[in-house]
């Protein structure tokens, strides 16, 4: 790492996530908020260059201020893709997204939200949480199950329980590929996952529970998604997986595999989380306050883990941004929308 990394120029500096093979922080010499957003304007290439440099994932510090201002948020958001989602459209619960900004997701344990914290994995007193597949369930890259799926999420923290507990995971998927034989990834290459959303009960444990999936609506069907995608920016390979809540168990999860869970097609999913969630690829991010991690999901897998929701509150805000999938989804329309102008989210009102 060169000196220069460490200095601010320009009224910015970034920096490699230390011992890691991806990601980086950038900090802004002053705190005041117009001044961040004002510099960010003005070197948006650089920083954008830099980021997906680092594959795709950064921790911008103190932006504390933004709590107060929830439209700096999607200001910020937009320097990432040409769309910000609007959630207004596509969620039917007011609960689930901000009061007075509709491209806020609000994911709390706190009223009205009431969002659950994932288990808390089995540990020996002292022991540290494990990170990886199986052991730690949830990691998945958001929105999979919508062709043509989002770009990058930006999640800013607000309010955070203690530190060791509500860590974000990143898996840099693009270095997991890399690391497979060859032959697999050629085989990899000609497959596809199919995505569902955890709710309509095509899950793994969904299927394993004998649940009856939910009757869908066109535009609310599981989608397939390539096993390997190829970054638009990057030109770099990197798998394109979910964990087992969030692929289709019913009817995959591999296209042309043997289906169920104990089919062909998720011994060779589970094979793979497991592999992309090793050590190596795996960067924990401990959350401080005013934290905005910008995070690519075409190519990392991430997940929150366990915290103690009686004792504390985790707020975060999250934004998602679309509009550059990469070639294979080019001149499609979105599969989330209905053509009829029914609501996006009918018949899904518990989710
Ligand atoms: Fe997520």
């Amino acid at each position: 790492m060169s000196k220069s990394d460490y200095q601010f120029r320009h009224g910015y500096r970034f920096s490699r996530l230390q011992d890691q093979g991806f990601g980086g922080v950038l900090e802004f010499e002053s705190g005041d908020l117009d001044a961040v957003l004002d510099t960010f304007a003005r070197h948006a290439d650089s920083i954008l260059a830099r980021f997906y440099a680092v594959r795709g994932l950064m921790v911008v510090k103190g932006l504390q201020a933004i709590a107060e201002r929830p439209q700096a948020l999607v200001e910020l958001s937009r320097w990432f893709g040409p769309e910000v989602e609007d959630y207004h459209q596509t969620l039917t619960s007011p609960r689930f997204f901000h009061d007075s900004v509709n491209e806020i997701l609000v994911l709390s344990n706190a009223e009205p939200c009431n969002h659950p914290p994932p288990p808390k994995p089995a540990v020996a007193p002292g022991e540290r949480l494990p990170t990886r597949f199986p052991e730690q369930v949830n990691w998945h890259t958001d929105q999979s199950y919508r062709r043509p799926p989002p770009d990058v999420t930006l999640l800013l923290a607000v309010e955070l329980p203690p530190r060791d507990q509500g860590q974000t995971l990143f898996a840099d998927c693009t270095a997991a590929f890399a690391a497979l034989d060859p032959q697999l990834q050629h085989r990899l290459e000609q497959l596809q996952g199919i995505h569902a959303p955890s709710w309509i009960g095509r899950s793994r444990a969904a299927v394993e529970n004998g649940e009856q999936p939910l009757k869908l609506l066109p535009h609310q069907l599981p989608q397939r998604q390539p096993l390997v995608r190829r970054h638009p920016l990057s030109g770099e390979k990197s798998l394109y997986i979910c964990e087992e809540k969030q692929m289709d168990y019913v009817d995959g999860p591999i296209a042309g595999l043997e289906t169920g869970p104990q089919g062909e097609g998720a011994m060779l999913l589970r094979e793979l989380l497991a592999h992309a969630t090793r050590d190596e690829f795996v960067y924990t991010h401990e959350w401080e306050p005013g934290d905005l991690l910008v995070a690519d999901n075409r190519n990392l897998l991430h997940c929150a883990t366990w915290y103690d929701a009686a004792e504390h509150t985790r707020l975060m805000w999250r934004t998602t941004v679309m509009g550059n999938p990469g070639s294979e989804y080019a001149g499609e329309a979105k599969t989330w929308i209905p053509r009829d102008g029914s609501d996006v989210m009918t018949g899904m009102e518990n989710a």
